[in-house]
Formats: C-alpha cells, structure tokens, sequence
C-alpha cells in the first residue's frame, strides 16, 4: 500500500513538473529573434507592454544601423511601394501591406475601425480589395504633396515574417492549394516557372509546380526579370520587403513580427490609438512561429548554390528586420 502511494505520489509530480515546463516553454516560440542581445534578455519581460515598446524599438533602431550601412541614396518612392501603403485619414494610420504575414485581417481591421463595422469578421469579403470604397484608399491615388504630408505626419507600421518561411507559405497557398478564385498562379505564372525551370527528364509540364522550381526563379537575378514582368502585380506575394515597403527611405513607427504576432498587434494598436476601438483575436499558441523543421523540410534536397542564390536576393529583408541567417541551409 504504501509502495503504491508512493508511486502515485511520485507521478503527480511529475504530472505537475511537465505541465510547469509545458506552460513556461508554449507562449514563446523555439526562436524569438528579438532575444539576441543580452541586454534584451535582462529586460525581457512578456507581461509589460512598456517592455514590449523597447523590443520594437529595438527593431527600429536596427534598421537604421543596417540602412545607414547599406548607404543606400535617397530615392523617390516608387510606384510598388505607394501602391503597398494603403491609408487611414480618419485615424492618421499608414499600412505597408506585406502578403503573407497578417495583411488581410490588418486590411479588414482598419477598414472596420473606419467604417461602420464593430469587427474586422462584420467587414465583407468583396470591400476588402475594394479600395476606392473600403475608406482605405492606397497612397498612390493621392496627390504628391498629400503623399508627402501623410508619410511626414501618420503613425506608419508594417508587419513582417521570416523570409524564407514566408516564401513557403506563398508557395503554398498560390501554387500547391491554388483557391478556384486565384486561377493565374496555377494556368499562367506556373507554367511559365515550369516552362523556363524544368530541368527533370522526361519533362512534364503539366505536373504542378515544385518549390525547387519555385526557388530558382527567385534567386534567378536576371533570368527572372521578364517573368516578373509578365507577372505583373502578382509578384507583390514574392517581391522582397525591400522593395515593397521601402523601410530604408520610409521610417515605419512599428516594425511588427509575425512570430510574435500577438504582442505587436497589441502594440500596434495602442500606438495607433486605436485599442478601444477594436482588437486583434488571440492567437493559438505556436500559431505564428517559425518553424524551422518545416523550412528544412522544404530546403531538403534543393541545390546550395539555388539557396545561396536565394539568401542573396533575400538577405536585405534577414539583416534588416534581424532575422538571423539560416546557416544550417547554406553551408
Ligand atoms: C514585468 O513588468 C510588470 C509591469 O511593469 C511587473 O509588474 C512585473 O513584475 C515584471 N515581471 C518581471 C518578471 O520582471
Ligand atoms: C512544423 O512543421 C512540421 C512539418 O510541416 C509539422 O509537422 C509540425 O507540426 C510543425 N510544428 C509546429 C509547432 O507547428
């Protein structure tokens, strides 16, 4: 009898101890890239949304070292880029969107706290690409002195993920579940991925497109050009971060990551002053974080000289946003 309670006692501690390293290791994620610096690791602490402030803050400051060392010149904004910022004149907000990382639900969340909806799931689906009535108009439809005023003047955020899990998470939802409502990523851009990739013999064109295929056409800097422009706006899903949200000429207030999605979207709208108005859904544990099993999953197999190829059309996005370099996929 007591050799039985006392087994049974022993398991109830046990029981209890993997609950405890349970609970304590499931909020966070494997790979918090904010965790780098050790000043962080002292300051870290989840629960204080001023703490959470310095991380972001961190962020930014991190872009401006990376821009300033990168020497980039000053250029006009272009026209992608004005494109991407879609604005909020009730609020004083601009949005980057960045495919892939939350954009829809931000879009349907402004649209709401600007319109007439109590949440963003009351927003109708065929308002939210309707930019001309959703109150959600994109900078480029403005004039050049109202661009200028807004980029000077609004709170400006952008939220982000790690590039190369964002790249899979395109090539998932556009070419490998293709939505009926999305027929030119499976009838005109991969047959002409396949067309100018395909190396496999026999050559089967009508065999979807596979991520290796996928991956040479990213990092193919010149080959890729006139498929890019045959793509049209379609390369918004693959186009870096760079080069769709400009985070070196335009300095975005809030710089949110997707693998902590939950605290910045707290943080984001705080500092748009807009946290009373709606909020961002709790997210289920492990959700939004990088899952770096998945990413070797993918990269398994695809020469090292494609994925250095890759990293380097991609690695402006890894430095400048502090995601570290995926080393266990390029040596
Ligand atoms: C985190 O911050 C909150 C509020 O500032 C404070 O009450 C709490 O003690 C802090 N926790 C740790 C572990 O430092
Ligand atoms: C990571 O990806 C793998 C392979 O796709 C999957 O089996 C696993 O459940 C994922 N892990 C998490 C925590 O989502």
């Amino acid at each position: 009898m007591r050799f039985h309670w006392r087994v049974f006692l022993a398991c109830a501690w046990l029981l209890l101890l993997l609950a405890l390293i349970d609970r304590l290791l499931r909020p966070r994620c494997a790979r918090e890239t904010e965790v780098k610096t050790p000043e962080h690791t002292r300051s870290f602490n989840q629960s204080s949304a001023a703490d959470w402030g310095v991380v972001v803050k961190r962020r930014s400051e991190m872009i401006s070292t990376v821009c300033k060392d990168r020497g980039d010149s000053h250029v006009s904004t272009s026209e992608l880029v004005l494109d991407r910022i879609l604005v909020s004149d009730q609020h004083g907000i601009l949005f980057c969107e960045t495919p892939e990382a939350s954009d829809a639900y931000w879009k349907k969340l402004l649209i709401a706290v600007g319109g007439s909806f109590s949440s963003a799931e009351d927003v109708p689906e065929h308002l939210v690409h309707d930019h001309q009535r959703n109150g959600l108009p994109r900078l480029s439809s403005l004039a050049p002195e109202e661009i200028t005023h807004r980029l000077k003047t609004y709170f400006k955020f952008i939220v982000v993920r790690d590039p190369f899990e964002r790249l899979i998470t395109t090539f998932e939802d556009k070419f490998l579940f293709n939505k009926p409502s999305e027929p030119w990523y499976k009838h005109t851009i991969s047959p002409a991925i396949i067309h100018k990739y395909r190396t496999d013999f026999p050559f089967l064109a009508d065999a979807g497109l596979v991520f290796d295929e996928f991956v040479r056409y990213l990092g193919d800097a010149e080959g890729r050009s006139l498929l890019d422009w045959q793509f049209g706006e379609h390369i918004i899903h693959w186009a870096t971060y760079v080069e769709l949200c400009a985070p070196c000429d335009i300095s975005y207030d809030v710089i949110g990551h997707h693998e902590t999605l939950e605290r910045d979207a707290a943080h984001i709208l705080r500092k748009a002053a807009i946290e009373h108005l709606v909020s961002y859904p709790a997210i289920p544990p492990g959700v939004s974080c990088y899952n770096k099993t998945k990413v070797e999953r993918y990269f398994s197999g695809i020469s090292k000289r494609d994925i250095r190829r890759l990293y380097e059309r991609y690695q402006g996005d890894f430095h400048l946003f502090g995601y570290p370099t995926p080393d266990f996929l390029l040596n």
